[in-house]
């Protein structure tokens, strides 16, 4: 797509960075057509967009995936140079960009850079004959990177982009609840001030590695949020434990930091789940045993418990309500990017009492692959 620099200097350093929401995710995928017509065909996603040869760009295929709020944007290199294969190529398909809408992009740029955020892309127009917005990137942890994108009134995905209109089944997604980073041993909290210095994010929930633990594995975590707690980003470190943190397994096979699971908010997750075990879409295997205590612990819930077991969901409560979530094995060969979907009944946290029986199930399967 054409893009002209026109970075004008900026006053606006001590200002924040303004953001307003997630505008999209993008993967970097090698096969962008398959990967999309595997996220339409089990996760439901219209494929709404596209972006390649067809459309005058000649370095890479892009397809913009959408269901309620959410947008996915599968991209894969069309040549041998492109550097994009760089990236592939140490980290295999995964989250490139979690990208940011905000009001104002030489202002949020100079702020977060001020703040100290590496810049990737200074401010600068993407323009079609259809319109322009203007974007600007900066690196957060491992290969991955913010974009912040200024809309000013454009109406169509991106710049670049033609209309696509193929549907998948919607399986009743609405809006992204949370996004979780995975960063080496002890710099957890080198970027939870990151957020906090950077995008003025505050610390949300802390687990420790008693409440992450299992006999092999731990792990820390802190959940960094917004203001009003739209943009929620936890972020994990592997802590010590008899064998390899299923953390330190996604580092490895990631060779970085990186995006470990991107939730999915359902309002009803009986249905989606049901949904996308009919498309065919491959969930982490809860233990019957599960269910022997799980009531106990939970106490009672609008849903029937019967389909809640049958359908392997997890439940868990805190003391403003209860969540529901279940977690996908991960979406392609190396064990690292996956999806979770969750549904809240109240409960703003992120289910502390499913982590033990969630990351027994892990680690039996970091087990077959040989990893523990
Ligand atoms: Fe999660």
């Amino acid at each position: 797509m054409p893009e002209t620099s026109t970075a004008p200097a900026s006053d606006a350093a001590g200002a924040s960075v303004d953001l307003r929401r997630i505008h999209h995710i993008e993967l970097w995928v090698g096969n962008a057509r398959q990967a999309a017509y595997f996220y339409r065909t089990c996760f439901g996603f219209d494929q709404v967009a596209y972006m390649g040869p067809e459309t005058g760009v000649h370095d890479r295929a892009s397809y913009c995936l959408k269901q309620g709020d959410v947008f996915f944007v599968l991209s894969s290199p069309l040549h041998h140079l492109s550097p994009m294969n760089i990236w592939l190529n140490c980290h295999g398909d995964g989250v490139r960009d979690l990208a940011f809408e905000v009001g104002n992009v030489d202002q949020s740029f100079a702020a977060a850079v001020a703040k100290g955020a590496t810049p990737v892309q200074e401010p600068h127009d993407m323009e079609a004959r259809d319109g322009a917005i203007r974007r600007a990137s900066v690196r957060t942890y491992g290969d991955t990177v913010h974009s912040f994108i200024e809309r000013g009134g454009y109406e169509g995905f991106l710049p670049g982009y033609a209309l696509d209109s193929v549907r998948g089944s919607n399986v009743g997604i609405h809006c992204v609840d949370h996004v979780v980073g995975n960063v080496e041993h002890r710099r957890m909290q080198s970027w939870c001030d990151f957020y906090e210095q950077v995008f003025d994010f505050s610390q949300f929930v802390h687990y420790d590695d008693d409440d992450i633990c299992t006999d092999f594995t731990a792990l820390r975590s802190k959940v960094m949020a917004d203001d009003d707690r739209k943009i929620m980003f936890p972020i994990n470190e592997p802590a010590s434990g008899k064998k390899k943190s299923q953390i330190q397994e996604y580092i490895d096979f990631n060779m970085t930091a990186g995006v470990q699971h991107v939730a999915l908010k359902t309002d009803n997750i009986l249905e989606t789940i049901a949904n996308l075990r009919e498309n065919g879409a491959e969930f982490l295997d809860v233990p019957d045993s599960y269910y022997e205590s799980v009531w106990d612990r939970v106490g009672d819930i609008d849903e029937d418990r019967d389909k809640v077991r049958d359908l392997k969901i997890l439940v868990d409560r805190d003391e403003k309500g209860y969540l529901l979530q279940l977690f996908t094995r991960p979406l392609q060969d190396r064990p690292t990017f996956f999806m979770e979907i969750i549904q809240r009944c109240g409960s703003d946290s992120f289910g502390k009492g499913n982590f033990q029986a969630l990351f027994e199930a892990i680690e039996r399967e970091q087990d077959k692959r040989g990893h523990l």
